[in-house]
Formats: C-alpha cells, structure tokens, sequence
C-alpha cells in the first residue's frame, strides 16, 4: 500500500506528492524540520516539537504556513491514514519556492512557505540497540553557529553518520573547542558516581525535546544532573552514557571510541531512565 503524505494542504499517495526544483529547501537548505515519535498511534510531546518548531521559524524570520492546531489535526490525520501504531512523523517547512534562485529572501506574501510531512512506521520500544548499546567514534564538529534552530542542513551530520559506519560503530560524538557538543542527531550524556552530566543549553546544541523531557523526569525522580560541558576523556572514563532523540528514546552507549563503558553493557541509569521516558511519555501521549 503506497503511504499517504501532506503536501501544502492536500493528502496524497506518496508518488502523486510534488515539490518545486525552485524550492529553497531544495536550492539553499532554507527550511527546518521536525520529527516526532508515534506510540500506540499517538504522538509524543506534540506540544514541546510544536513550540520548537516556532522558536526556529522565528529565528529565520520564516512564515508558518498553518497554524499549530492545524499542524496537530494534521500530524493525526497522517497518523491515522497510515495506520501508524510505532514510528514517527517528519514535518518540514521550506521558505517556499521563489520565481528564481535567488540568495535575498523572497517577500512571504508572493511565496508561501512549503510544509510537507510523511510518517515512518517503525519500532522504537523494542530496537536492538535499546538491548545492546551503541558503539560512538568522536568526530570534529564543523557545523554552521546556530544548531539550536532545527535547520534541514544535515549533510555533516549525515557525512559523520557514514565515518561511524566506516569505523565499524553506530554514531558518532562530535567535539568542538575540546568538549562534546552532541551525537550526530541526538544529544548526548554521561554518568559519573550516579550524577547525569550533559552539555548546558546555548546556539552550539539542539535544544532536544526528549533531553528535557528525560531531565525533568530524572530530576523529579531525585537523579542528580549537572548541566556543563565535558570532554571525550571524561566521557572515556564514565560509568556509562548515553543518547537522547525522539526516534531513540534513551539509548545506551557502550564504548566511546573503542573504550568500553563500565563493563561494555547499556549501564542501570540509561536503562532507568528509558523505562520512565518510555511510561510518562506514553501516559501524555496526544
Ligand atoms: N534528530 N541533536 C541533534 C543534532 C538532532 O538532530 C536531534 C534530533 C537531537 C534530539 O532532539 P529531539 O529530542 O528533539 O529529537 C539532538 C532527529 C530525531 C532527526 O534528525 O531525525
């Protein structure tokens, strides 16, 4: 059965779905995305990637195409036409497709922005690497001052993805002015003597909604977390680690750079915390 996906206002089967050559996501990488996680066919945190999603539209000066309760009915439409019990949705907006390539922005009121968005079904409760653990290399962080606002320009943390592949490991950390920034498309955390460490919010990370969602739920569950910058050597010598995103949950990792973890086997905070993100989540599920 083909997948039904949105394109600027209509559901259609997934090869009838048409976007510009002129678009600017296309020509510049002038859009931003989200995803969001499907559980029991509901969405995860609909809210929190709704108020990201305005956060980086402002940041670019970018128009919302529809409104956030539009974005919602639509989300469950997508949901529903899919039959979509696990997986995600993907959202993207593009600042639309202009006469020309053009690098000056064009005038929102002649080019509307682009939305469309599609559905993945996929496990996510019960991933191998939610079982075994992740194998991480670290890599330099090149990419562009803002990774706060969630911008379609993937290409290094797609390149990062296939140097981990290279390496024979599942992802990769990246490390900037001496500290870890975060995984390639996660965020990312160590345990030292029970306290959860990961890099304090600013323009150099994605402001991830499961990360605040998994500190909250862990502070509220009397976990010590300390939010500061730390090092690959630091992250070496950790009891454990691991990775936040909406498509993973919590996920272990086992080894950083051929350095195994503890005893190279997803550690008991990961494996707790994942429990609980993957409960309360679903109990708020939309
Ligand atoms: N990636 N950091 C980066 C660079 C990311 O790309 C992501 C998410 C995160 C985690 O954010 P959140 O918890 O809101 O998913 C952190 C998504 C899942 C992706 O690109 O597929």
């Amino acid at each position: 059965m083909s997948r039904i996906v949105y394109v600027n206002g209509e559901y259609l089967p997934e090869d009838q779905a048409r976007v510009s050559i002129f678009d600017r996501g296309f020509l510049f990488a002038d859009g931003v995305y989200e995803v969001t996680s499907v559980l029991d066919g509901k969405l995860i945190d609909f809210q929190g990637h709704a108020a990201r999603l305005e956060r980086s539209l402002g940041e670019l000066d970018m128009a919302a195409p529809v409104t956030m309760d539009e974005l919602l009915a639509i989300h469950r439409d997508l949901v529903k036409l899919n039959n979509v019990e696990e997986g995600m949705v993907y959202l993207q907006i593009t600042r639309g497709a202009a006469a020309d390539r053009d690098f000056v922005f064009p005038d929102p009121a002649a080019t509307p922005s682009t939305l469309v968005m599609f559905t993945q079904s996929k496990g996510l409760i019960d991933s191998a690497a939610a079982k075994t653990g992740i194998k991480v290399i670290s890599i330099d962080d090149i990419r562009w001052g803002r990774r706060d606002i969630k911008t379609v320009q993937l290409l290094y943390p797609s390149m990062g993805k296939m140097m981990a592949k290279k390496a024979g490991v599942d992802d990769a950390w990246m490390v900037e002015d001496g500290v870890v920034t975060e995984g390639t498309s996660n965020n990312a955390y160590i345990v030292k003597g029970g306290k959860i460490i990961t890099r304090h919010l600013g323009t150099e990370i994605l402001h991830g909604i499961t990360r605040a969602a998994v500190l909250k739920m862990a502070r509220e569950s009397q976990m010590e977390v300390e939010e500061r910058p730390f090092t690959i050597e630091e992250a070496k010598a950790a009891d454990e680690a691991f990775v936040t995103s909406a498509s993973t949950f919590v996920t272990p990792v086992v080894a950083i750079d051929g350095v195994a973890l503890g005893d190279g086997t997803p550690g008991p905070v990961a494996r707790r915390l994942r429990e609980i993100y993957i409960d309360e989540s679903r109990k708020a599920a939309l």
